[in-house]
């Protein structure tokens, strides 16, 4: 069964309804997001999220091709994209082909997607010219934490031409679609007037043409992480706290397990 979003497909959305995106790295997680979005990300960002790495440099590609694998298994109507992690790709745009060939052999998914503008350009092409469709990811790129410094906003005043030079860059480049993330509103919004792909905004304003952020951002998986530019939908590790102090509470005090979720030494006790 394979009714899924295309890349070509959401590049076209671009001007009509919002693009909906979200990442996920498990497969109930996946089933989730694929009933409502329209892009399922399995972003490096589960480095951070699920394996407690202090950044995303971490992440192999036996990581992303394993929960790659997971997602797969829970997407059917969404267009599913596997980050490319650091060391992958950066190397030569042949380097990006063998790596992004694998991940797309062994996940099933139908995209990559890596960080960098005019520095991958000749990458994007390299990869969207033999099959292989790319999201761009520009602004604040994780994977040069180093680089930049920290994770401040990118593209204020001046700095604005660099990121839409590398938008511009990845467009032409052929990419299908661009993560624009952390950038100013005015910025997000010239770029998206801009260039003829749709832009996916992280911290980027309404102005892009679609959204997305890390599933456990706006679940509230993190009691202790509240950046700006994300929204709590909900209030999970609040929940999951309160669920294991009344779950460690029953058994200390014998209450759990009761009755009902004990066996008897009867067969059939209860019918089928
Ligand atoms: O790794 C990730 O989750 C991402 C998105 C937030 C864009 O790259
Ligand atoms: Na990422």
């Amino acid at each position: 069964t394979n009714a899924a979003l295309t890349p070509p497909q959401v590049a076209k959305a671009k001007g009509s309804t919002p693009l909906v995106c979200l990442t996920a790295y498990t497969t109930p997680m996946a089933r989730i997001v694929d009933a409502h979005c329209d892009v399922v990300l399995v972003g490096d960002s589960v480095g951070m999220v699920l394996h407690g790495l202090p950044s995303t440099l971490g992440v192999t590609l036996d990581m992303m091709i394993l929960h790659g694998r997971a997602v797969r298994r829970g997407v059917e109507r969404a267009l599913m994209v596997v980050d490319m992690p650091f060391g992958s790709y950066e190397e030569s745009p042949q380097q990006a082909f063998r790596n992004a060939a694998r991940v797309m052999a062994e996940t099933g998914c139908a995209a990559v997607k890596l960080e960098g503008g005019q520095s991958m350009s000749e990458t994007i092409r390299f990869l969207t010219s033999r099959g292989i469709p790319v999201m761009a990811h520009i602004g604040l790129t994780p994977q040069s934490v180093n680089a930049f410094g920290g994770y401040a906003v990118q593209g204020r005043g001046e700095d604005g031409d660099r990121v839409t030079r590398d938008a511009v860059a990845v467009a032409d480049a052929g990419a299908f679609a661009v993560v624009l993330e952390k950038v100013p509103e005015a910025l997000a919004r010239s770029i998206t007037q801009r260039i003829a792909i749709p832009t996916i905004g992280i911290g980027a304003s309404p102005a892009c043409d679609g959204q997305i952020l890390v599933v456990d951002d706006m679940l509230g998986a993190f009691t202790d992480f509240h950046p700006k530019f994300v929204k709590r939908y909900a209030e999970f590790g609040a929940l999951a706290d309160k669920a294991v102090e009344a779950y460690a509470a029953d058994v200390r005090a014998r209450k759990f397990p009761a009755s009902e979720h004990v066996f008897g030494n009867a067969p059939k006790e209860r019918p089928a």
